[in-house]
């Protein structure tokens, strides 16, 4: 969602910001901005649509030495000029991301006051609110701590006060922010691949303490002590945030995958056994696993290995329902929160449900210090590094291969772990198959299905939300027993149907159903690790069939570079589809 950019330093700002924007584009946005200090005054730019209209709009001879930026994901009011941020009212510029929920209540006391507002956003309120408390104050820094008082909801916040242009204030709450300091230059972000050209060091904020940059650094607690933070040391470098002559972070991605998936083997195993990193569980009587999107799939395929192996009942549930839901769970339950970002407001805020009712939680996330990975009481990190794509591939076959190492430790069968050996060798072995030849069938419709039973239709369920996201093909997943209950009525000649088959016991079964679908003209694309021959299909992909506490991290490889070849085709803008975020902070 959003992003944000602040600096300060010996460099002109203005690149600075404008190069930080772009390494946050992948995480969805609508409008851009930036405010920089120029001679006495603030100068504030912002265009609708992508950070090259904005730096269409900016002097190629601007220069300062401090300013803020935005990048807008519209929640509250349209996608406008007006609405797009940086914000300024009375002596305070803002830039926000996250929402405030009692924006309209404070609206009605500050135009009691007689604030008029000129956009629909509440991060004018806010930016108001600072305003009027800082008039009271005449200091930021308590006009900022006393805002934390009077505000609910979510922000990451960048501060600018005519008063003193060469200060920048920040803080936040249940959104990310960090900074950074690399000599006498200091960056803040909301996300680290706005720092990784600079340094790979930052310090995470928490929540509600407050930043204020002058000659130097200074962070402040709640009671606005000044305090010493410790520096985060990110795993990786500016490579990770780069195409490295892939066309797209989605192919550049998907190509990372063999080497992800060895390197959670070797963070989690050595010769064969896991090593101290892979802690250990309890029995327990139940699983609830809870996620969104992707992540919820990921549990989908997961699922019926849990419950075979532990012989238990696990629950997988879509976590923006599960807040509100009458939880069924005790001391004897763990509940398992899968997040590539750590910071999906639903899946953190039902973390935050779940610890409250003082049960086990176990996060499984791939941002390092994210806020789902702070809070759960355990965390497995699945080592996928940075996630540019909106549309998640690296971390989904991650969190596949970390949630079948879970299944292996809490079953005791270290034994099977020789079944991971091959998976990065065949995932190569993937890499090089060609699957623009299928695309070509697909790529022309407007309807696609998705079908299989059991892990088969997890594999579905990401397969066709992966070609529907960024080919924009109304596609949908069934579970092919359910085809003659309604959805068949849908089949017509060519309709690309893919279906799946990894699970023996249920073969024959999905078959008959791929029968039914090809009878009535569809184009059906087999992917399989049976190789079999028939009559029911017109293309087929065979994977190969390791066991199966692996095999469904094999199926999922093929059913991204099918999206990927089909948007591709289509000639979209597939990193970024449209209207989506990478990093979905509000509920
Ligand atoms: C789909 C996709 C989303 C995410 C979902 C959860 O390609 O990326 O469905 O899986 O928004 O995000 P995280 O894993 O960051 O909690």
């Amino acid at each position: 969602m959003c992003g944000i950019v602040g600096y300060k330093g010996s460099q002109n700002a203005i690149p600075v910001l404008i190069s930080g924007l772009e390494s946050l584009e992948y995480r969805g946005y609508d409008s851009a901005g930036v405010a920089f200090k120029s001679g006495k005054k603030i100068e504030i730019v912002k265009n609708i649509g992508k950070v090259s209209n904005l730096k269409s709009l900016l002097n190629d001879d601007a220069n300062s030495e401090i300013g803020i930026a935005h990048t807008r994901w519209a929640t509250h009011g349209k996608v406008s000029v007006e609405n797009a941020h940086p914000h300024k009212v009375g002596k305070i510029t803002i830039v926000h991301n996250g929402i405030i929920e009692n924006y309209a209540s404070l609206k009605i006391e500050l135009e009691q006051k007689g604030y008029e507002f000129q956009s629909q956003t509440d991060t004018e309120i806010l930016c108001a609110l600072i305003n009027d408390l800082y008039e009271t104050e005449n200091n930021l820094l308590i006009a900022i701590n006393k805002m934390t008082k009077l505000v609910h909801g979510s922000y990451a916040l960048l501060i600018m006060c005519d008063d003193n242009l060469n200060e920048l204030y920040a803080i936040r709450c249940n959104s990310p922010l960090i900074v950074a300091i690399k000599d006498n230059d200091y960056f803040l972000a909301s996300d680290v691949p706005a720092i990784l050209k600079y340094t790979n060091e930052y310090i995470l904020l928490e929540n509600n303490e407050i930043i204020k940059v002058d000659d130097k650094l200074h962070i402040y607690d709640e009671s606005l002590k000044e305090i010493n933070k410790q520096t985060i040391i990110f795993d990786g470098d500016s490579n990770d945030a780069m195409k490295n002559g892939y066309e797209h972070y989605m192919l550049k991605e998907i190509n990372e995958e063999p080497t992800v998936v060895k390197n959670i083997l070797d963070y989690y195993t050595s010769d064969g056994k896991f090593n101290d990193n892979m802690p250990s569980f309890k029995k327990y009587k139940k699983i609830f696993i809870v996620g969104c999107g992707s992540a919820c799939y990921t549990a989908d395929i997961s699922k019926s290995l849990f419950e075979k192996y532990l012989n238990i009942p696990v629950t997988v549930y879509i976590a923006s329902e599960y807040r509100y839901q009458q939880l069924f769970y005790d001391k004897d339950t763990l509940v398992i929160f899968i997040s590539q970002s750590g910071e999906t407001a639903d899946t953190l805020e039902a973390l935050r449900r779940t610890k409250n009712d003082g049960i086990d939680t176990l996060a499984i996330v791939n941002v390092v210090s994210s806020s789902i990975a702070r809070e759960a009481d355990q965390v497995l990190y699945i080592k996928a590094g940075v996630e540019i794509a909106v549309a998640t591939t690296k971390a989904f076959t991650a969190q596949l291969t970390m949630l079948a190492l879970l299944v292996l430790r809490m079953a005791n069968k270290e034994n099977e772990l020789k079944y991971f050996e091959d998976l990065s060798n065949e995932l190569n072995k993937i890499l090089k198959m060609d699957f623009k030849k299928y695309a070509k069938k697909i790529y022309k419709h407007e309807n696609a299905f998705f079908i299989g039973r059991g892990i088969d239709y997890g594999l579905c369920e990401e397969g066709s939300l992966k070609l529907k996201e960024i080919s924009y093909i109304n596609s949908s997943a069934f579970p092919s027993g359910e085809l003659k209950h309604g959805t068949i009525s849908l089949i017509t000649e060519d309709t690309p149907v893919i279906s799946i088959v990894s699970d023996e016991n249920i073969k024959y079964k999905t078959i008959s159903n791929i029968k039914e679908v090809h009878a009535r003209g569809a184009y059906v694309l087999w992917l399989t690790n049976k190789d079999e021959n028939g009559d029911f299909y017109d293309d087929k992909i065979v994977i190969r069939d390791i066991h199966e506490i692996v095999n469904s991290i094999l199926m999922v490889m093929p059913l991204q570079l099918i999206a990927y070849e089909v948007a591709y085709l289509r000639e979209l803008d597939i990193d970024k589809p449209r209207n989506l975020a990478k990093s979905v902070t509000v509920e």
